[in-house]
């Protein structure tokens, strides 16, 4: 008898054929396949934060993770006591009051509120304005939405900061959202008061909505402590900023974020959140306040540590004759690739030759291409020796 075979085909949506490629899933089987041929491979081509979470944090939660009440379902937008605990840090660190019960949104993680707010506010045919280079994420959401993205270069002439005087005017008539990220991942450039004040006058000229990735707001170097968008005046009229505890509190495996400022945005996050979560584990969110609540000298040590790093990096990078400018915060450094090499080329011969990993900084955007990002992200000794083995390769 003849057996029917009914190959039962799934065929996705055709959202999911219009998200972008994964550039870092390749970066990270180049270093999986050279470790595998047994080399000691050092890895500052990521973002993962390399220490615990402070012991005072985690020992809440296990704590917290016997109180019962959290066993049920938390109330949806979270739990009060967090976002309180938000705005206490706001008002604490930038002088920023918020309400916490309409201008504060919890988050699984600011990934998650990243790619939320295009899906709140973009429909298609809209545009958003996207620093190039800036985080992959971004692009995520824009496409999830049907909108397009127009791309504001961020140069070393204009300190890594959007030009708004150039932007398309065909672009900025359909323009909605746009991101802007300081402490920035990948240039590591810090921004100013005065660049926020002309991003609000730019978001009340056109009705552009701001974005504010403030992931690397704990994260400022040389005594300069990076300043809040929402410290602008007017910055609530025009936008959000992004929180999150993954890089303060060396918490990137908790998931905690927060999207703080317009009330109007902040309700559609949670309005969109309401369909897809229930919001975080209570225990989490407790120990999270108590993060944002409790003493602070973890933040100003590990902020520390990551110049103390830069520090190593950039003695090291002089003794090898490889000339780069020092970030003003965020984990990055920012690297320009020597002549003869694209990003890629470079990242590839490192990786082949000295067993490092760097970032090619074309996977951020068509201006990231001519630069390598460095991840400050292991201790001092082995940082040094990455370069120092790179330095053996004799290009400098
Ligand atoms: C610029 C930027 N924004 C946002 C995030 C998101 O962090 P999380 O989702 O852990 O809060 C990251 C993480 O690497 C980042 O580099």
């Amino acid at each position: 008898m003849e057996t029917q075979t009914n190959e039962h085909v799934i065929k996705p949506a055709d959202r999911m054929t219009v998200l972008p490629t994964q550039f870092f899933a390749k970066l990270v089987g180049k270093a999986n396949a050279q470790a595998a041929k047994g080399r000691d491979v050092i890895n500052l081509g990521q973002g993962n934060p390399d220490q615990p979470t402070p012991p005072h944090i985690v020992a809440r939660m296990q704590e917290a993770s016997a109180n019962p009440m959290y066993h049920r379902y938390p109330p949806f937008s979270g739990y009060s006591f967090l976002k309180e605990a938000v705005a206490a840090r706001y008002k604490e660190d930038y002088g920023v009051d918020v309400d916490p019960a309409t201008e504060v949104a919890i988050l699984f993680g600011g990934k998650t509120g990243l790619v939320e707010i295009s899906q709140c506010l973009l429909n298609p045919g809209d545009v958003c304005l996207v620093p190039d280079p800036g985080y992959p994420d971004y692009w995520s959401g824009v496409a999830l939405s049907g909108a397009e993205m127009s791309f504001m270069p961020l140069t070393a002439d204009n300190r890594f900061l959007p030009d708004y005087s150039v932007i398309d005017e065909e672009a900025l008539k359909r323009a909605k959202l746009m991101f802007i990220n300081y402490p920035n991942n990948p240039t590591g450039a810090i921004a100013d008061s005065d660049f926020y004040e002309e991003t609000v006058q730019f978001a009340r000229r056109t009705g552009v909505v701001v974005a504010s990735d403030f992931a690397y707001g704990a994260i400022g170097f040389d005594g300069k402590k990076p300043v809040s968008f929402l410290q602008t005046p007017g910055a609530k009229e025009v936008g959000v900023e992004f929180y999150t505890l993954s890089k303060t509190y060396n918490m990137a495996g908790w998931r905690v974020g927060f999207a703080i400022g317009n009330a109007k945005v902040v309700s559609l996050i949670n309005l969109i959140q309401d369909h897809y979560y229930c919001s975080l584990f209570g225990g989490i969110q407790e120990a999270a306040a108590l993060a944002l609540t409790g003493p602070q000298d973890c933040v100003t040590e590990l902020t520390a540590r990551y110049e103390s790093r830069r520090e190593a990096v950039f003695g090291a990078l002089d003794r090898i004759g490889w000339k780069a400018d020092r970030p003003g915060g965020s984990f990055f450094c920012w690297l320009p690739v020597p002549e003869g090499y694209t990003s890629e080329s470079f990242a590839d011969l490192v990786l082949e030759q000295a067993d490092v990993v760097v970032a090619p900084g074309n996977g951020f955007g068509t201006h990231g291409e001519g630069y390598v990002r460095l991840g400050l992200l292991t201790s001092e000794e082995r940082l040094i020796e990455a370069i120092e083995r790179i330095g053996k390769l004799g290009i400098f």
